[in-house]
């Protein structure tokens, strides 16, 4: 069992150092962080909204201009090493460098050509784990080029581009919470997106002796990706049956249940429930930000449950490891909230738990899940934490 307090320190230095040992000079350093979302799943590329914060573990980049139009990329914590050319961008067997040269796509055919660079990249984000490390590291290069380039690009637009670069290179059809979430995080709040204006709020996360405690099931959501693009088309399935009955559907967010009982429930009960869910998700997310207003903790606590169960039977991107500490937790009375978090089908649970319960709640809850489960659990404490940014 493994409780860790995340902590910056070390780590940056640690970047710098292997940057100036391979290419010499002095970086510049970005840090992105990655994200939790404490409501509001699989809403996104649905137009509806979230709730996530950026987080305090993050990836930090050195990164330095070439003179020719060549790529040199380290991943210090893979120890591996990746070269490649700014005119021919290709996907990579090692997977990681996508993230990169996709952003890079984007920002070509939206007119900025960067040139070559040096960089070396690492941090303290679990891989796999559904904390958006990959989204950090899309915010990380996007703001690095911008800053080394000098283009002044909106964030905005920065967090747009990313999207299209996982979209389109990488393969994955996310929504835009995960980018979003890295690039505008604040210290202290969390942010409340509409994902079809892209308006948003930060709402303070003002929870007095409450901490935001992941357990991480070290189940990698492999599926995730596959499943996750199934899910976005059921959904879009969906609407396209409304669109034959309504005018004036463009998306989930424009659908009550009421329109699902009517046109879908009998004639296909598999779109009608993963519909459903992200329905009542919305209503669910909005009903929360109000807890959350008016300091109502414990109630705010019961719809991330509620979120739970609509993901894990209704949408099914659940899995029995996340189902079990859902499950463990939902009786003790020092736990808030709890849910899987992120994509699914493996990846964190995400707590709200009262501080000077979590060390016990972690070693039991550890103890039973390796029991049952035959893994061992990890648990991080997260703090809400700035997003984007240059050290
Ligand atoms: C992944 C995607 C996000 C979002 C979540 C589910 O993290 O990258 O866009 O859809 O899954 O809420």
């Amino acid at each position: 069992m493994i409780l860790s307090k995340v902590s910056d320190a070390g780590i940056a230095p640690q970047v710098i150092e292997k940057f100036k040992s391979i290419f010499g000079g002095q970086p510049i350093v970005i840090r992105s962080p990655g994200r939790v979302n404490l409501i509001g799943e699989h809403t996104d590329y649905n137009n509806g909204f979230v709730l996530p914060a950026a987080i305090d573990k993050a990836i930090y980049m050195a990164i330095s201009p070439r003179k020719d139009n060549e790529l040199h990329i380290f991943s210090y914590d893979l120890g591996q090493d990746y070269r490649g050319s700014i005119d021919e961008l290709k996907n990579s067997s090692l997977h990681w460098p996508d993230y990169i040269l996709g952003v890079i796509q984007q920002l070509q055919n939206s007119g900025h050509r960067p040139g070559g660079f040096n960089c070396v990249f690492g941090g303290d984000i679990p891989l796999g784990a559904g904390l958006s490390s990959s989204a950090a590291l899309e915010c990380a290069t996007v703001f690095a080029l911008n800053t080394l380039f000098g283009w002044r690009l909106e964030t905005n637009s920065m967090v747009k581009l990313e999207q299209r670069a996982e979209n389109e290179f990488v393969g994955v059809q996310c929504g835009i919470m995960d980018q979003f979430a890295s690039m505008f995080g604040r210290k202290g709040h969390v942010i409340r997106l509409d994902c079809r204006s892209l308006d948003y709020e930060y709402v303070p996360f003002n929870m007095e002796g409450i901490k935001i405690v992941l357990l991480d099931t070290n189940v990698k959501h492999s599926l995730a990706s596959s499943e996750y693009n199934t899910r976005r088309k059921q959904c879009e399935q969906g609407v396209k049956t409304l669109q034959e009955h309504y005018e004036g559907i463009e998306s989930l967010r424009d659908v009550t249940i009421e329109m699902l009982d009517k046109w879908l429930a009998a004639s296909d009960p598999l779109i009608y429930r993963r519909c459903k869910y992200v329905v009542e998700e919305n209503t669910r997310l909005l009903d929360a930000c109000l807890d959350l207003e008016k300091g109502e903790l414990r109630a705010f606590g019961r719809k991330m449950f509620g979120s739970h169960e609509g993901l894990s039977n209704q949408y099914e991107v659940s899995c029995p490891e996340l189902d079990f500490l859902v499950e463990h937790v939902k009786e003790v009375p020092s736990v808030l909230g709890a849910r899987m978090m992120g994509g699914g089908f493996g990846g964190c649970t995400i707590n709200l738990v009262e501080e000077e319960a979590i060390e016990g709640l972690v070693e039991r809850i550890g103890d039973a899940y390796s029991r049952a489960m035959n893994k061992e659990l990890k648990a991080y404490v997260a703090q809400i934490e700035q997003g984007t940014s240059m050290l």
